[in-house]
């Protein structure tokens, strides 16, 4: 069982995770990421996603989207191979290259994103699990449980997982935490203010972070940026206690730098390249 108390996350950690490049290494050394998300109709929750794990330095990054999000994710981040997926024929393929699939930013819960999960649960790859992934995993997998999943609910989607309610998830913040990950397994990043990190090396809070993270987007930022961490090969869980603090420093630098108002998540992950680089 799990210690029913947290440990304070470190700024050490994001230290520990990007020692200086090899010279000769090659993009085949830093890991490929897979996100899918952006049902029809939503669009930019996986582009902020796959855009933050190009960011953090996987080798590759994949996004598998609707058809119609294809352009603008070309427009914004060439550098990302967005694919437009019809169903799980198109996405199968892309599963098979990938080292870590992040799943659930803007996934929907109908039929599309219901084949995206499964493609994505069969795969037998590290996942990272958020957003609608997660309400998927509350409505038809009730009792899945695995050791190599990260799942990323804010306290709705902790409510919806946990079938209690999200006033409920936020008066026992750590009881939650522990109770879903006794219950899925794997790590679980249960986000707000103080976000905890429970897996099996216990419980961890993140001291860091500020209100400016309080506008649409950041959480997607947060699940690319984890899945950029575990393809650079991380593992699970220090990839989440890594990836949920250098989320929150980097919304510290931007608000020190420019104010808390006003921060996009779409400017987290260039503040984040700034830290990861310091020693470097
Ligand atoms: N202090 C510190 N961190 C904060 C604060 C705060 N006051 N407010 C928010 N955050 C952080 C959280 O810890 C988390 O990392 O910002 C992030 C917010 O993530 P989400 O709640 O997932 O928000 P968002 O990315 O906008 O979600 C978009 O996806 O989860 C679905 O239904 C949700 O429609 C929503 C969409
Ligand atoms: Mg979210």
């Amino acid at each position: 069982d799990i210690e029913p108390q947290a440990d304070l996350l470190d700024a050490g950690l994001v230290r520990e995770a990007f020692p200086p490049r090899r010279r000769t290494s090659h993009k085949g050394n830093h890991g490929h990421l897979l996100v899918i998300g952006g049902a029809p109709g939503f669009g930019g929750a996986a582009l902020l996603a796959s855009e933050a794990g190009a960011r953090l330095g996987a080798g590759k990054v994949s996004l598998a989207t609707a058809p119609e999000h294809v352009g603008a994710s070309l427009i914004r981040t060439p550098e990302i191979m967005a694919r437009g997926v019809r169903g799980v024929s198109d996405a199968e393929p892309l599963v098979d290259m990938a080292d870590v699939i992040v799943v659930g930013p803007g996934l929907g819960k109908d039929a599309w994103g219901q084949g995206m999960l499964q493609v994505a649960l069969d795969s037998g790859k590290p996942l990272v699990i958020d957003a609608d992934g997660l309400n998927l995993l509350a409505l038809y997998w009730p009792d899945l449980q695995r050791d190599d999943w990260l799942l990323t609910p804010h306290p709705g989607e902790a409510g919806r997982l946990l079938e209690s309610s999200s006033a409920a998830i936020e008066g026992d913040r750590l009881s939650a935490v522990r109770d879903l990950q006794q219950r899925r397994h794997g790590a679980i990043v249960l986000k707000g203010a103080g976000t905890l990190v429970a897996g099996p090396m216990g419980i961890g809070v993140c001291p860091y972070g500020n209100p400016g993270m309080a506008s649409g987007g950041t959480g997607d930022v947060l699940s690319g940026m984890l899945g950029s961490l575990i393809a650079q090969g991380l593992p699970l869980e220090q990839a989440a206690r890594t990836g949920v603090t250098l989320h929150a420093l980097a919304a510290d630098l931007a608000a020190q730098k420019e104010g808390e108002r006003g921060l996009l998540a779409g400017d987290l992950a260039s503040y984040a390249r700034i830290l990861m680089n310091l020693d470097n």
